[in-house]
């Protein structure tokens, strides 16, 4: 990582502040003073400040149950921002986890009036496995919609999410993804369960535009393998395993 990231990450200095300390010649990078603060450092190498050793935090990892009506920003704007209601939890258990929140992001937002499992870190490669097309992780929504889905129809609509979606102005299908009808009183179903493993911009609402169809409600339930467990606007660090599932 940067050296200026590791100082905010070792310290209670604002990255303007390591910036500052770095310039005046008072980080020693391996025996050599460093004045660059975009210099890359690993948290093996010997790090002082003032004659100090540093020692990086470790990363945070944390899941969020998402409500309806907050938006995926570290502030508010027309609706609340869900790092506030985190900090707010947060301080109120008297949490480390609220120092240096401006450091947190979230891996794979969600739209305003999507509700559910949201991932919160300050580890950026961590994020980069879970959000990478290529990487393969699965994210499986609860999908309600405005019309029907026939049942004698379901077996269609599945071919054509596992062969791709041509979503309106992109080049590309769509990944394959996984739709499951679930079973209505009816002869037809309102409700799906979609896993994709990418994450384009209001993805989930746009494949069903593709086919026809509206959703009228949208809620995460699993990144990967971990599962949304907490209740509305409650959130819990996510286990080593956890973290490690999310790492390969
Ligand atoms: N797809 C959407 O359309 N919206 C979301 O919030 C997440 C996936």
């Amino acid at each position: 990582m940067r050296l200026d990231k590791f100082i905010c990450k070792s310290t209670e200095l604002s990255r303007a502040e390591a910036t500052r300390r770095i310039l005046a010649g008072e980080v020693i990078v391996n025996d050599k003073i460093i004045v660059d603060e975009i210099t890359q450092v690993h948290e093996d190498n010997v790090i002082t400040m003032g004659g100090e050793r540093l020692k990086a935090r470790p990363f945070r990892y944390l899941l969020m149950h998402k409500p309806a009506n907050t938006i995926c920003s570290n502030t508010d704007g027309d609706y609340p921002s869900l790092f506030n209601l985190f900090a707010m939890q947060a301080s109120a258990r008297q949490d480390q986890t609220i120092d240096k929140l401006d450091e947190l992001h979230i891996a794979g937002r969600l739209d305003v009036d999507t509700t559910g499992l949201v991932l919160i870190t300050d580890d950026g490669r961590w994020t980069y496995n879970i959000t990478r097309p290529d990487k393969a992780c699965n994210k499986v929504y609860r999908v309600g919609l405005s019309y029907g889905i026939a049942d004698d129809k379901a077996e269609e609509l599945v071919a054509w999410f596992k062969q791709g979606i041509q979503l309106q102005g992109e080049q590309q299908l769509t990944l394959p993804a996984l739709l499951e009808v679930l079973p209505s009183q009816k002869n037809e179903s309102k409700e799906v369960l979609l896993t994709i493993t990418e994450g384009k911009y209001h993805q989930v609402k746009r494949m069903f535009a593709a086919v026809g169809n509206r959703v009228i409600s949208l809620h995460r339930e699993k990144i990967g393998e971990v599962q949304l467990d907490v209740e509305e606007g409650q959130w819990r660090y996510l286990s080593e395993d956890e973290v490690a599932s999310l790492s390969r």
